[in-house]
């Protein structure tokens, strides 16, 4: 495979993924950000971020000097071909995308290139912006480039995987001999690779993120619905699942879908499509319904305990989802800040969250029942398989009420109701019906 010259800019979860991942395949890597403390810390092999298998990759791209890092944009489009935008597309007010990265990045590189280049843009980025883009790029140079689209599908906690072991790769470009030379860098991956014009492969992105943000929100209603018939949830997905046009992902109900992503992109599309004249109603009801879903946890401790003033409320989980520490647009944010507004006091226990900044006097450990100890309710905000592991006996001893709120659906309900909590979860009506 051909070693190519690739250039990455922003070093956040997307740029420092891809950058490194390219490098695992031989390819020679140069990555630039504005942050120049994270750039030193880079350069001696330290991983910014959890991500299972990254910091080996980066250390092992560093001493084959395979992968290198600058804040210098000039030296970054001195020394690559394929110059890969990723930087951070943030929640603008009312939800459209901010682009200001994007663009000033777009600048700086059209303003430092001396020959040719390839740009691409893997930030997740509105259809609406690729004139803007380009034009941004060609009124800052007059040297020839292409622009492409290969949007990012990488998972916190399998980015890695899905980035080696891609299901697809999408390749949006005006020409075919661009298409096929961005393809190239992907040699060996053995990945299907759909090659189209750009703003197909930026809406392929879009799509795909609030199909499944759909998902999420459509069991969610289901177990809304559950919730006041008495069925079972789990059992409903189980048999949706079983259908191949349907698919068993994505159907875990719960309190709702967090991150980075969901919850930016799907109301980046509602406003993209708003602003072209398109009133996207499904999307904002994605939306909506995922607001409210974390609004049960409230209510179901309100049953419970009534008044909540004075409470202290044991939280476990912080992170957006397991195997990360990401806390953007984590529920447990909202979660936390509705119990502090009720009067609550609140511990927490997270097996990777360290830090929690925003909250004043909200407790935070990675040991579960110190988290419990003298608890009116524990409730369960994210879905850490360590949870299931936990000593529920040692917890109930440690609890001054037995309350808890599942908001995963993850605890061994049979065990917790043996020993005698007031269990709920959600759209099981909990009440376990045979499973
Ligand atoms: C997502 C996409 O999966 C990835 O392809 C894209 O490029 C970036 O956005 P990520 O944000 O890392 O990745 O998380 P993901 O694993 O997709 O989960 C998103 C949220 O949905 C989490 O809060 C998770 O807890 C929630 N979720 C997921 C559910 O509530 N139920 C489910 O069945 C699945």
């Amino acid at each position: 495979m051909n070693s190519e010259r690739i250039g990455i800019i922003g070093t956040g979860y997307v740029g420092l993924v891809t950058g490194a991942c390219f490098s695992k395949l031989g390819h020679r890597v140069i990555c630039s950000d504005i942050d120049e403390k994270k750039i030193e810390k880079l350069k001696t092999g330290y991983c910014p971020i959890h991500e299972k298998g990254l910091p080996e990759i980066l250390k092992e791209s560093l001493n084959k000097g395979l992968i290198d890092f600058t804040s210098d944009n000039k030296k970054l489009a001195g020394e690559s071909d394929f110059i890969f935008i990723c930087v951070g597309t943030p929640e603008h007010d009312e939800g459209h995308a901010d682009l200001t990265h994007v663009f000033e990045s777009c600048r700086q590189i059209a303003g430092f290139m001396k020959e040719p280049k390839y740009i691409i843009i893997k930030s997740t980025v509105p259809v609406t912006a690729v004139d803007k883009i380009r034009k941004t790029i060609s009124d800052n140079t007059k040297v020839d480039f292409k622009l492409l689209s290969n949007p990012e599908f990488l998972a916190q906690g399998s980015a890695v995987d899905d980035f080696l072991k891609p299901e697809r790769v999408i390749i949006g470009a005006d020409d075919k001999e661009s298409a096929d030379r961005l393809a190239g860098l992907y040699n060996g991956l053995n990945a299907p690779i759909v090659k189209t014009d750009i703003p197909s492969a930026m809406l392929t992105k879009y799509a795909a993120n609030a199909f499944l943000a759909m998902k999420i929100s459509f069991i969610n209603a289901m177990a809304n619905i559950c919730e006041k018939t008495g069925g079972n949830i789990e059992k409903i997905a189980e048999g949706l699942g079983y259908d191949r046009r349907i698919g068993n992902l994505f159907l875990k109900a719960g309190i709702g879908y967090g991150g980075s992503c969901f919850p930016k992109d799907t109301k980046a599309l509602y406003h993209m499509a708003k602003e072209l004249g398109y009133d996207f109603g499904l999307m904002k009801e994605v939306i909506e319904i995922n607001k409210n879903q974390r609004k049960l946890v409230m209510d179901k401790l309100k049953e419970k305990l009534g008044d909540l003033k004075g409470k202290l409320i044991a939280v476990f989980g912080l992170a957006f989802k397991p195997m990360t520490d990401d806390l953007r647009e984590a529920p447990s944010l909202y979660i936390i800040d509705d119990l502090l507004k009720s009067g609550c006091s609140v511990n927490a226990y997270d097996p990777v969250v360290k830090e929690l900044n925003g909250f004043n006097g909200v407790k935070i450990s990675d040991d579960a029942y110190q988290t419990a100890d003298n608890a009116d309710a524990v409730v369960v905000v994210t879905d850490h398989p360590q949870l299931k592991e936990l000593d529920f006996t040692k917890i109930a001893s440690k609890v001054n009420s037995k309350v808890v709120v599942d908001g995963r659906n993850i605890l061994p309900a049979e065990i917790l109701k043996e020993l005698g909590f007031n269990y709920s979860s959600i759209g099981r009506g909990d009440e376990l019906k045979p499973r």
